[in-house]
């Protein structure tokens, strides 16, 4: 999104939330960090000027979906959230989908397996009730200490790809892996392998935001500012 901003000459702000330590460089102006809450993002867009907000964060960052709703209705900007569309299974998939971590958590009281915990660091709490397991994380950044016993951290950043996915899990000896309906191509190289090495996979429901307009691809988005622009 931020390539094609740039290469039509849109001004435009990136915002991160900061969670990870470098995130890559980006051919527009970047901010990083969190406004105060709805209020606070509200304030920020009234400040800059801003005359449009594209919400294209990860599908599971709820609160900035939330607050970009609040903010945007508060002050009259208008929203767009860039979503790519959830996954879907197809024949060869085992997959099991859950409404939340807690579910999925629940489904992993039993005997001992090898888990692909693929859900990123900020939720790994949800599991520790199932210490059973042996868990292979994949994260961006080292993280502090872990509420798992037992777990090998596998240090990488999107996007990934099926073969090389597929050859961790077999080094892993993985036997069932658990991941967030994301969607989107850049990691979905795991449920890919899954589906090659028949491996089952518990795949997590996206949280329930407020309704807001949506657009699939960053083209859509980008004629959606083209539009509001009257250009
Ligand atoms: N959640 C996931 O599963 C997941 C997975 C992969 C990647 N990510 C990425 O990680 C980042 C954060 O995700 P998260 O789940 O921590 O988010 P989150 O819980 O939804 O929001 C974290 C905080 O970010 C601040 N924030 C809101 N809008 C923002 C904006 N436009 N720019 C910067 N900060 C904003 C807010 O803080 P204030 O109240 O202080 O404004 C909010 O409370 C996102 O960039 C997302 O793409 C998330």
């Amino acid at each position: 999104m931020a390539e094609l901003l740039a290469a039509a000459g849109l001004p435009a702000v990136l915002s991160y939330a900061g969670r990870t330590e470098s995130p890559r460089a980006q051919p527009v102006p970047t901010r990083i960090g969190g406004f105060g809450g709805a209020e606070g993002l509200a304030r920020y867009l009234k400040a800059e000027g801003i005359g449009r907000v594209i919400d294209a964060t990860h599908p599971f960052a709820a609160q900035m979906s939330r607050n970009a709703v609040a903010a945007c209705a508060a002050t009259g900007t208008p929203l767009l959230a860039l979503e790519r569309p959830a996954w879907q299974p197809g024949p060869g998939d085992r997959w099991t989908m859950v409404p939340d971590l807690q579910a999925a958590a629940a489904l992993l009281d039993g005997p001992r397996q090898r888990v692909f915990l693929a859900i990123g660091r900020q939720h790994l709490s949800a599991f520790a009730g199932q210490p059973q397991h042996h868990y292979l994380l994949r994260l961006v950044d080292p993280p502090g200490a872990l509420p798992l016993p037992d777990c090998t951290l596998e240090l990488a950043r999107g996007p990934f790809d099926a073969a090389q996915d597929r050859a961790l899990m077999l080094r892993h000896g993985i036997t069932l892996i658990v991941a967030k309906n994301a969607g989107g191509a850049g990691a979905e190289a795991k449920l890919t392998a899954a589906r090659d090495l028949s491996l089952p996979v518990i795949l997590i429901d996206r949280p329930a935001l407020p309704p807001r307009p949506v657009a699939a691809t960053v083209e859509e988005a980008l004629r959606w500012c083209h539009a509001d622009l009257g250009v």
